[in-house]
């Protein structure tokens, strides 16, 4: 029996690359998968082709189920559609896979902002909206007193978690990605979804030219994101991980370090001299990619 047997999948912008990954895993693990992929270009504009369709067929090769949506996610009606295709097609859902996205790199100085918005819609809306369709079938499917053991994996970035120079919009949406999964997770526990984040690192067109050095293929990403995306990661919610070759790594998050309370207002030289000191205590944050 694999991992995903019964299970419905839909994993998005799964036409190339890590989706692509994503999506053959699932199914050699038995689940149906909707394979959405609008077939972009590297930044985003419209390139006539149909690389979801393409997925499709390898799923059916190998003996597996699974059908295409050619929609753009980061629209109300392709995140609606999407959901309804695997409610049409397959009569439910239990994982989405929120991956699909572009870049627009520039320096902060030089970024326009169409660049700006086209990179934050991609991926912060287009998290936000699949995720909020589908956490609305799963509410009602609780409510209607079904058992519903749902999965949503997000994709952040080690731009995200760290920063990256050259990337401040795809760092500000990564990070807005982690915020997003936070929130989620929190608020939909009760209707048995269980929201977690990788950060992957893999070969991949998006990379190949920036990030050369890359060693690790899609591949080698994916079996971490099928255990999450399956019934078998019980209880595991409101994580971030990374992903990159044979590694997988538990990301700690933003918590408290030295703190002082005067117990009143601070003047501004006060505070200066209790943050020094604080400074002095505290842990070096780790170096921005790219620095
Ligand atoms: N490759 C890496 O090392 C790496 C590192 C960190 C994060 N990521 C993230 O992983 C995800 C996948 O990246 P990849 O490297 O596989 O890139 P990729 O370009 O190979 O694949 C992304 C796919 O998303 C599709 N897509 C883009 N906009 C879409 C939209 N609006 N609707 C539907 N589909 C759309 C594209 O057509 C493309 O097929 C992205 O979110 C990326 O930011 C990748």
């Amino acid at each position: 029996m694999g991992l995903c047997e019964g299970r419905v999948v839909i994993v998005t912008g799964g036409g190339r690359g890590l989706g692509r990954a994503h999506a053959l895993a699932f199914a050699a693990e038995g689940a149906r998968v909707v394979v959405n992929d609008l077939g972009v270009g590297l930044d985003g504009a419209a390139s006539g082709e149909s690389p979801a369709g393409r997925v499709v067929e390898e799923i059916r090769a190998a003996g597996g189920e699974a059908v295409a949506h050619g929609g753009d996610i980061a629209t109300g009606e392709g995140a609606a559609s999407l959901i309804a295709t695997a409610l049409d097609t397959y009569g439910r859902l239990d994982t989405l896979v929120n991956n699909a996205g572009f870049l627009r790199d520039r320096m902060l100085v030089n970024l326009g902002e169409d660049d700006w918005d086209a990179v934050m819609r991609v991926h912060l809306k287009g998290h936000f909206l699949p995720l909020r369709h589908a956490v609305a079938h799963w509410r009602a499917e609780a409510k209607a007193g079904r058992e519903v053991s749902a999965r949503i994996v997000n994709t952040t970035s080690g731009a995200g978690l760290s920063g990256s120079v050259g990337q401040g919009n795809y760092a500000a949406a990564k990070a807005g990605i982690v915020g997003l999964t936070l929130v989620a997770a929190a608020e939909t526990g009760r209707y048995g979804v269980q929201v977690n984040a990788i950060a992957p690192a893999a070969r991949t067109r998006m990379t190949e030219q920036v990030f050369a050095g890359l060693e690790g293929v899609p591949e080698d990403v994916s079996p971490l994101v099928v255990w999450l995306g399956s019934a078998a990661s019980a209880g595991v919610t409101g994580r971030v991980f990374e992903a990159e070759g044979g590694r997988i790594t538990v990301m700690e998050g933003w918590r408290p370090g030295p703190t002082a309370d005067k117990g009143g207002r601070w003047t501004p030289a006060e505070a200066g001299e209790a943050a020094s000191r604080l400074l002095a205590e505290a842990e070096e944050p780790g170096a921005v990619y790219g620095t």
